[in-house]
């Protein structure tokens, strides 16, 4: 049984076969692939773009599509999370897309059914459909030449599922990041790192900015929002010129994260991420349900 839990569940030559098809799928309808299969999206944790992004792939190939209100559901009347996945598996879905506050739910619910599951996004650990989103947006901005491009992730990285599964798919397409955060949101890793993001304008071809999670923070850590974007707001002043292609996943603190003069930069592709998640999911719905029989 093949799931999506991180982005290391697919090979590379998968990846790039899944780019192909989702490279189609913008340029053609595309074909129900996915009539009379059943997709389940199960959000623990709140969600616009990510849930709608994946129904709508799921419609757009031909499945059924249900939604299950978790603030209604079950688990609310004490059912445990695998006697939820045990039932909902029992009608027979063939996937279930899970997003939960907890890192390594997907996982567990994994090994309680059979059919893919796909991870929305778990705790701070993953969201490999984003990280594929964004690789394939960096992809068709650079017209596949992306050997040796640079970026800089800036923000609340620590608690970023975004940031992790850009950290473990990036490089493997030879892309080198750079980490860019104050002390208290950069994680312990390997990749070069600095608090300054001056330092890494002049050098960088591509900015991801993340939102600041304050949902995982136990404590608040800045005073204000306004206090972090005075060092770390990608603003139009400080981009200047540079032919820098800005990235962000949505959903943008505007002003805090990007100010507004950016936001309607075409250096910005905010929306194109969206249009291109569709996309991208669509050829991951197909992949992962076809190859499971
Ligand atoms: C991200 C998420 O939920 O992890 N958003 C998204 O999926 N588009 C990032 C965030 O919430 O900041």
């Amino acid at each position: 049984m093949r799931h999506l839990i991180t982005t290391d569940d697919l090979s590379s030559e998968e990846i790039e076969n899944l780019f192909a098809d989702a490279e189609s799928y913008l340029l053609k309808p595309p074909p129900k692939l996915l009539q009379n299969r059943l997709v389940i999206t199960l959000f623990f944790e709140n969600s616009t773009r990510t849930r709608s992004s994946f129904e709508i792939a799921a419609k757009k190939l031909g499945a059924d599509v249900v939604h299950l209100d978790v603030a209604r559901s079950s688990t609310k009347k004490g059912e445990t999370l695998y006697d939820t996945a045990a039932n909902l598996n029992a009608m027979g879905p063939d996937a279930i897309v899970v997003r939960h506050a907890q890192s390594g739910t997907p996982y567990q619910i994994s090994r309680h059914v059979d059919c893919a599951i796909f991870n929305a996004g778990d705790g701070a650990h993953a969201h490999p459909s984003q990280a594929l989103l964004d690789l394939f947006t960096i992809k068709r901005h650079f017209d596949s030449d992306i050997e040796g491009k640079k970026i800089a992730i800036v923000g609340d990285i620590k608690n970023s599922r975004v940031a992790n599964s850009n950290m473990r798919l990036l490089p493997r397409f030879g892309i080198e990041i750079t980490l860019v955060a104050p002390p208290h949101f950069m994680p312990e890793t390997d990749f070069p790192s600095t608090s300054r993001l001056e330092d890494v304008l002049d050098d960088v071809d591509i900015i991801m900015s993340l939102r600041t999670q304050t949902e995982r923070h136990a404590h608040p850590i800045y005073a204000s929002l306004k206090d972090y974007a005075a060092d770390y707001c990608i603003t139009k002043e400080l981009i200047g010129e540079r032919d820098i292609l800005l990235l962000h996943p949505g959903p943008v603190h505007r002003n805090i994260d990007i100010d507004d003069a950016m936001l309607a930069d075409p250096r910005c592709k905010v929306l194109e991420q969206v249009r291109n998640g569709v996309a991208v999911r669509m050829a991951a719905l197909k992949k992962l349900i076809l190859a499971n029989g």
